[in-house]
């Protein structure tokens, strides 16, 4: 195996899955191939910015039942090896990442374990540390278990809170000075190591 073959998961506008389809074009994702993304809802941005990367895309609708069971499919279909929650705004089951066989790995906008878990997403999050008064956030690149934000971390970085700040202002400096250069980093260290793993193991071919 050359690359390691990744899924995306996705819930809005897509900036993240943007990041990893530049860092593609750049060269930056040697290890990885974008090979399917996954929205949880029809008619978001990021359904269009994977047909403009050419990536197969399934709208698999997160509140329908068995939402779960038809992704773990479709990751099976496209011989998935890894997923990277871009902007995925679900939590994902004990059950479903037993099931799956490969890493997952999440990007979350703050410095876990500050403005994280369950209902801190989006500009909540965001909102919830300007509430609190901190002058520093930034984003965490994590493994996902079964905690929600609870996997062990990958990267981090820090993004300087200033005066003025909105959710939407601090959110948006957050994406340019971490999000987007964390997540496709991230993603090719671990893709590095499916790739690496398999190599040391070829039976599994
Ligand atoms: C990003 O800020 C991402 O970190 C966050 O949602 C936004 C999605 O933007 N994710 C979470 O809050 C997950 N708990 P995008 O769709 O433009 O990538």
């Amino acid at each position: 195996m050359l690359t390691a073959r990744i899924a995306v998961l996705v819930s809005g506008g897509g900036t993240n899955l943007q990041a990893l389809m530049d860092a593609r074009g750049r060269g930056e994702l040697p290890h990885g191939s974008l090979a399917l993304v996954i929205a949880d809802k029809p008619g978001i941005r990021a359904i269009e910015r994977a047909r403009e990367g050419d990536i197969a895309c399934a709208v698999i609708p997160r509140r329908e039942p068995g939402f779960e069971e038809k992704v773990l499919t479709a990751l099976r279909n496209y011989q998935i090896d890894m997923v990277v929650l871009a902007g995925f705004l679900g939590i994902l089951s004990a059950d479903f990442i037993r099931r799956f066989p490969g890493p997952i790995i999440n990007i979350h906008p703050s410095l876990i374990p500050a403005f994280c878990g369950k209902g801190f997403y989006g500009l909540k999050v965001h909102q919830a540390a300007l509430d609190y008064g901190v002058k520093v956030t930034g984003a965490t690149v994590h493994y996902v278990n079964e905690v929600p934000d609870g996997g062990k971390i990958l990267l981090q970085r820090a993004v300087d809170i200033l005066p003025g700040d909105t959710a939407e202002t601090l959110q948006r400096r957050v994406m340019e000075q971490a999000e987007w250069k964390l997540l496709p980093a991230a993603a090719e260290r671990v893709a590095a190591d499916v790739v690496a793993a398999r190599a040391a193991s070829p039976a599994k071919e």
